[in-house]
């Protein structure tokens, strides 16, 4: 979703995924100028590398946090939203005092309404309905833990939408 707004915002976005080959037309689709493997952001790297990114939103943190946040440039903001990789941060304070960079947290679990709501309509405006149907999948209550698994073994892509309405009883 972050690559289809930003796109739509008009920036040049860099999609980072494990599965290049299997998803990088379909991020191309969703307007991502770049793809490139997260083996690149794997590995521990220094405190500040050459700068790449205005900003970026992340959903792995650790070390992969680590290597953007050493990456983004002046005065960038990165978003942390998710933890995939690990809850550890393993960097240190040179990005934000050398390079003002800011790291915002995101906690979509508690935000009070009038938050969301400024959120939901600046959602409705900024992320191409079209590319959100194509990048959901709806399923029923019975197949809730099915599909669970298959999302632990990195084999869904995109989002689960549950119909909570429709129970197969049997
Ligand atoms: N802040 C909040 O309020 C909030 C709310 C809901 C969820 N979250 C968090 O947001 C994150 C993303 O949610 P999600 O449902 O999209 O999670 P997810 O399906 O578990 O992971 C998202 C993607 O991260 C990549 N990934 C998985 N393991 C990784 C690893 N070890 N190193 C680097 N990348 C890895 C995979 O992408 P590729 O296969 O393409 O590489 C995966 O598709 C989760 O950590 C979740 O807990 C936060």
């Amino acid at each position: 979703m972050a690559v289809a707004i930003l796109a739509r915002l008009g920036y040049r976005v860099t999609a980072v995924t494990g599965r290049v080959e299997e998803h990088g037309d379909y991020l191309r689709g969703l307007g991502a100028a770049d793809v490139i493997h997260r083996e690149e952001f794997a590995d521990p790297g220094k405190p500040m590398q050459k700068a790449r990114w205005a900003g970026a939103v992340d959903s792995v943190g650790s070390t992969p946090l680590a290597n953007v946040l050493a990456q983004t440039s002046n005065e960038g903001v990165v978003a942390a939203c998710g933890l995939a990789a690990g809850t550890d941060l393993p960097t240190s304070v040179v990005p934000f005092i050398l390079r003002g960079v800011t790291l915002r947290g995101v906690n979509s679990v508690t935000q009070p309404l009038a938050v969301r709501e400024r959120v939901w309509h600046r959602l409705s405006t900024d992320l191409p309905l079209d590319l959100l149907d194509q990048m959901t999948e709806t399923i029923g209550l019975n197949d809730v833990f099915s599909q669970a698994e298959k999302i632990l073994a990195g084999e869904v892509r995109g989002r689960t939408a549950v119909r909570v309405t429709e129970r197969k009883v049997g």
